[in-house]
């Protein structure tokens, strides 16, 4: 089975968009490949958060991840920061990673335009921890987005670097790293505004166009039924000039795991009214047993803690076998155990 890795922004507040954008499609990877997940609370510290946020985000990711029914024993979750070995790889890698390479970087020069009063040493290294993140765990592919493929990029620059580094010359010598690719995202939905279909739907504006994960289910289905639609009155999958209908037939369709035809097949002949109050309930019935579990979580830490911590142990094992082997390669005295 193919390795895949992926971390998490402990952001907090996931909207029905991220959910049926990232979160559902990246669950269901986990049936198709060996699959890795953990909160990157040692990337989020490269801008200034707030102590107690972060940390009640940190679970909060964590407690949604495995609501929407990540499952603990096929995928491994865990915090970044529980497995030290991260942080220690990052280190050895800045080493094999040039200032110029790292000046390039344009989420790097986005970030520190946004957050000009603190532009970091690890701010300007966060690509090089992400780049130990990835090669720690022997990984086959990386889902990103266009917005990290430069990381990716640079993540195979290092280890290509490091592996030839301590091969060149040396017959038999085996290289280290597994040098990574860049892979398309499992595709899920483009969840536009309900209010405002032209946009994608956000989770900064707190308006009756979102739909919060954790928000009360009978407000989910109110805005659900007042999304704007227009004008006409057959539901059809038109994106040009049907973004409404068009946005709601995908929220039902990746909803129940449907096709966009059967979702469109399903409100043959019915009116606008009747395809809301259906678009409505898929939601609510999905997100039902999903709030439940996520409130079960949050509410006594014990479980979500042992969940983390069994994924911890599991990522330790892997990510100290790596890093023991960078070590002897480096020259390092090994620690007597
Ligand atoms: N930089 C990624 C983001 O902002 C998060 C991340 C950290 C990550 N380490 C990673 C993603 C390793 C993939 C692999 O979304």
């Amino acid at each position: 089975m193919k390795k895949i890795i992926s971390g998490i922004q402990p952001s907090g507040r996931p909207s029905l968009g991220n959910y049926l954008g990232a979160i559902k499609p990246q669950v269901s990877m986990q049936n198709e490949a060996d699959v890795t997940y953990f909160i990157a609370d040692l990337h989020a510290i490269t801008v200034r958060q707030e102590p107690a946020d972060l940390k009640r985000r940190t679970f909060e990711v964590a407690a949604w991840y495995l609501a929407c029914g990540l499952n603990p024993e096929k995928a491994t979750l865990f915090i970044q920061s529980h497995v030290p070995a991260h942080a220690q790889l990052g280190w050895i890698l800045n080493t094999f990673t040039q200032m110029g390479e790292l000046e390039r970087m344009t989420q790097y020069k986005d970030k520190s335009k946004r957050h000009s009063s603190n532009i970091n040493v690890g701010l300007f290294g966060y690509p090089v921890l992400q780049a130990a993140d990835i090669l720690l765990h022997d990984i086959d592919a990386v889902p990103v987005g266009e917005d990290q493929k430069q990381h990716i990029e640079i993540t195979r620059d290092i280890a290509t670097r490091f592996n030839n580094h301590y091969t060149a010359g040396k017959e038999g010598a085996k290289p280290i790293f597994v040098v990574p690719e860049a892979m398309l995202p499992k595709a899920g939905a483009r969840v536009r505004d309900l209010q405002n279909p032209e946009s994608k739907m956000s989770k900064s504006i707190d308006g009756k166009g979102t739909i919060f994960m954790e928000e009360d289910l009978k407000t989910i289905a109110k805005k659900i039924k007042s999304a704007v639609t227009d004008s006409g009155s057959e539901v059809i999958y038109d994106k040009e000039n049907k973004a409404g209908v068009s946005n709601l037939l995908e929220i039902y369709a990746v909803t129940k795991g449907m096709s966009i035809e059967n979702a469109v097949s399903d409100f043959n002949g019915k009116g606008y009214g009747d395809f809301k109050s259906a678009v409505a309930d898929a939601v609510v019935a999905e997100l039902e047993p999903t709030q439940a579990r996520f409130k079960e979580l949050m509410k006594d830490k014990t479980e979500l803690s042992m969940i983390l911590k069994k994924g911890a142990d599991k990522a330790n094992i892997q990510a100290e076998r790596t890093l023991a082997k960078v070590m002897k390669k480096v020259g390092f005295v090994p620690p007597i155990v």
